[in-house]
This record gives structure tokens, sequence and C-alpha cells, in this order.
């Protein structure tokens, strides 16, 4: 008997691979560690799963949640802060090691070793600290998630009828891929096994340009949506001021680096091995981005959980 203990699984990934682990092992093996356990979702109270508070800023809390388990799976901290995000991922290993656990798989992002962009640091750094940690590893980079498509094509909203969208310095390709299928993956590579101190990535099966991506909204919309490749300045004049983060210039000059990875083609890169793990085909990005420009409340909801 395997003994999984899952972190995340109130959030967007965590509780796609938590729907994935329950199918795949009975819940007796399953112990859910939670930033806030008052917020388990009703398919986690429900399930049977033991229920531990695990905090990545409280280390004793995640002694308690990690006892007993084998395998670890440590989501990424949500928040684009690099001290406090990687000092978060350092306390999880830490804990890790003090439990005993015999595999950790960290959800690390789909950017380049080498990364330009600023998002991409935090892992960068946790990856290391994994490596060198003495623990068997799996660092799992995650595709780019397709249903946090504003993030990238200028914090666009469908609803806010501008219909020209700025980003800064470069277009590039992007492997987009839904949260659904990365988290089936991610399950399925726990429970098989294998991977053991691989750095691998999960991606989609075709990439978007930012370009492509105008023109599949256009298409949807039945309206011109226009890409204007523009300076940094521009980019950062047409949002701030806006609500939350995202409004904030120290804010969007950071992110602007991700257009500057883009340029190098960090997320270009399709990877065969979600769609073998799968065994079927991914769920197309048109399809996402389609139920995204229908949602009633605009896309203000997702710019605002990941852009902090
Ligand atoms: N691949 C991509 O395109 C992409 C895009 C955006 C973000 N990400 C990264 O991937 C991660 C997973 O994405 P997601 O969609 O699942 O994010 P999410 O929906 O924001 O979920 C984040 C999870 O982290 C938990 N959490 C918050 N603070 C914590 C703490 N101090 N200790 C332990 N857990 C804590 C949250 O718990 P509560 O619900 O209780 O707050 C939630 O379960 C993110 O955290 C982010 O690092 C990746």
């Amino acid at each position: 008997m395997v003994k999984y203990v899952v972190t995340g699984s109130t959030g967007g990934l965590g509780s796609q691979v938590f729907k994935y682990l329950l199918k795949l092992v009975p819940a007796s093996d399953i112990i859910v560690s939670l930033y806030n356990p008052a917020g388990a979702t009703p398919a986690i109270k429900d399930s049977g799963v033991e229920i531990h508070r695990g905090d990545y800023g409280d280390p004793a809390s995640l002694d308690a949640a990690f006892a007993g388990a084998d395998k670890l799976l440590i989501v990424s901290y949500p928040s684009i802060a690099h001290e406090l995000r990687v000092a978060h991922h350092k306390n999880a290993i830490d804990a890790a090691k003090r439990a005993g656990i015999k595999h950790v798989y960290y959800t690390s992002l789909a950017f380049a070793g080498d990364s330009v962009a600023a998002v991409m640091q935090a892992h960068i750094d946790t990856e290391r600290y994994l490596k060198e940690s003495g623990l068997t590893y799996t660092i799992l980079r995650e595709g780019i998630y397709s249903e946090s498509y504003p993030l990238y094509f200028g914090f666009w909203d469908p609803k806010e009828g501008v219909d020209e969208v700025i980003v800064p310095h470069s277009d590039g390709g992007i492997a987009w891929v839904c949260r659904e299928d990365l988290g089936e993956g991610t399950a399925k590579i726990m429970v098989e096994g294998g991977y053991e101190n691989e750095t691998r990535l999960l991606s989609g099966s075709k990439t978007y340009t930012l370009k492509e991506l105008a023109a599949l909204a256009s298409r949807l919309l039945g309206r011109d949506i226009k890409l204007i490749v523009g300076t940094e300045d521009d980019y950062v004049r047409r949002n701030v001021g806006k609500h939350g983060p995202r409004g904030e210039e120290e804010f969007l000059r950071k992110w602007a680096t991700t257009y500057k990875a883009l340029a190098r083609g960090e997320l270009d890169v399709v990877d065969p091995l979600l769609q073998k793990v799968l065994g079927r085909d991914l769920k197309p990005f048109e399809e996402t981005l389609k139920e995204s420009l229908g949602l009633a409340s605009g896309v203000g909801s997702i710019v605002e959980q990941y852009a902090k």
C-alpha cells in the first residue's frame, strides 16, 4: 500500500489531481493537506480521505500533515513574490525529509530551465533545492493553462469592449493545456510510478501564438480582435491603475519578462508525454477558449486568481 499526501486540492490544478487520484486509489490511501481546512470543498469532505491543515508557512503543520505518507505532491504556492514562494517550497521539501517521504512530486512551470521569465525563477530555485535534498523526486513542469490565457494575452477582457490587445517585446508560441488534463496526468504519473529524479514537461499537443489566439477569438466572437506587439511602456500604460496587482507598475514590469521568454521560444515546446500518459487526445485549446469567452463573469476572476 502506498499512502499519498496532496497539497493544493482546493485549487484549479490540485482539485483535478485529487479528483483523478481518488479514481485510481482508495480514499483510505489519501491524505489531503489543506492551507485552510475550513475551505475544504464538498468533493474533499465527502470523499472520506484524511484531512489535515498544512500551511507552507507553518512547518509544524506540514510535519503533522505529511506524517505516514509515502508520496507527496507539492503544488507550487500561488504568487509571483519570489522569496516568499521559494521559502514556502523549501519548508515543504524540508518537512518531506523529516516525514520520511519516499517520492516528492513538485509542480513546476513550463518555461525553460534557464528562463528569463520572472515567474519561473522561484521554480528554478525550488527545482535546485529539491534536486539537492537527497529525496527521490519528479519535477513536473506543468504546461501553461489554457484557462489562464488572459495573463499572456495582455489581460484582455472581451467584456471591456477594447479589441486591441497590447503585449510587450514579442509574440511567441505557447503549448496551452487545460488544467483537467494536467491534473489527470499528474495523478496517473504519481500512481504509476517511474520518472524518478527526472524533470518532465507536461504540455499541450499544439502551440498557438498570441496572434493565432487573436484570430481564434475573433472567429469565436465574430469581431476583430487585434494583437499589437508594442513597447513595455505601452503595455504598462494600458494596464496600470486597473483593479488588483495587474494594475501595479511593478507587477506589470515583472510580468513583461514573460514576453522576453516567448521571444526565446521557451513555451513553444510540445512534449508527447501527457498524451501518452492519458492514452487519448488532449482537450483542444479552442474548446477551453470558447468556454472561457462565454463566461458570464468575464475573465476578471482568472486574472484576480493568478496576478498576485
Ligand atoms: N501552469 C500554469 O499556467 C499556471 C498558471 C497559474 C499558476 N500556476 C502555478 O500552479 C499552481 C497551481 O495552480 P492552481 O490553478 O491550482 O492555483 P490556485 O487555484 O490558486 O490554487 C493554489 C492552492 O494553493 C493553496 N495555498 C495557498 N496558500 C497556501 C499555503 N500557505 N500553504 C499551502 N497551500 C496554500 C490554496 O489553498 P486555499 O484554496 O486554501 O487558498 C490552493 O489550494 C499555482 O499555485 C501557481 O504556482 C501555474
